[in-house]
């Protein structure tokens, strides 16, 4: 296998407004986390899968999928960043993905044409195109201008890279204090400019309660 999966799990998902994390929430017959792993594993150039839990995490040990032999399992950091630092520690091929651990609709051929674009020295992440006419906010409740969509894109994961060239990126981005909220912004920090892949927009990250009922709905249509 050339290629390891980082999935940072170490956030407590407070806009979920749960009683977990919304990583352990049930999806299905599962979780939102196992079906993000799964989505994963099904990939078999994906060797080891390095999951980033919380140091005091009560619900990643009762998941079936916990004792899978290509998974193990690494403290997170205080900031998304610093979970995927750590688990980066942990990754031994030349290329690694990285997804977010609440992206339970990841489809296979995203994951294949981004494991395929990231191989360059730049690397490349899933990405889809801003929908609805985009506004600057004047910090006063009104509008200070309007920015032109067709540069603008949403960056979704997985984000893919050198491993080497991305551990670098974000030891250095985080000693600066650069403010860092996916893999690429440390590439972008570190002077590279990685690939954009257009991806399905259904690869959504629970954020809100609704989002539950909708990645139920995307899975049943993409899955199999
Ligand atoms: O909070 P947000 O939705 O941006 O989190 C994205 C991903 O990063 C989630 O899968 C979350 O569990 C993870 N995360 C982490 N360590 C943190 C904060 C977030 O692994 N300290």
């Amino acid at each position: 296998p050339s290629y390891t999966a980082v999935v940072p799990a170490a956030g407590i998902g407070s806009r979920m407004a749960a009683d977990r994390p919304k990583q352990y929430l049930p999806l299905g017959d599962s979780t939102v986390l196992e079906h993000t792993l799964l989505g994963l594993l099904k990939h078999d150039t994906i060797g080891t899968i390095v999951v980033a839990i919380a140091e005091h995490d009560a619900w990643f040990n009762n998941l079936a999928i916990a004792r899978h032999p290509r998974i193990i399992t690494v403290s997170g950091g205080k900031e998304r960043a610093d979970s995927v630092l750590n688990a980066l520690q942990q990754v031994a091929t030349e290329w690694v993905l990285v997804h977010d651990a609440a992206r339970p609709c990841l489809h296979p051929a995203d994951l294949a044409a981004v494991m395929v674009a990231g191989q360059q020295a730049q690397g490349a992440i899933l990405a889809c195109r801003v929908r609805d006419t985009m506004k600057r906010g004047n910090g006063l409740g009104a509008i200070a201008s309007s920015v032109p969509r067709e540069e603008l894109w949403h960056a979704l994961t997985p984000q893919c890279f050198a491993t080497t060239t991305l551990r670098q990126a974000l030891t250095d981005a985080l000693a600066c204090g650069a403010s860092i909220t996916d893999e690429a912004s440390a590439m972008e920090w570190a002077g590279f400019n990685p690939a954009l892949v257009e991806g399905r927009a259904d690869n959504i990250k629970i954020t809100r309660p609704e989002d539950l009922a909708l990645a139920q709905f995307f899975l049943k249509q993409t899955v199999d």
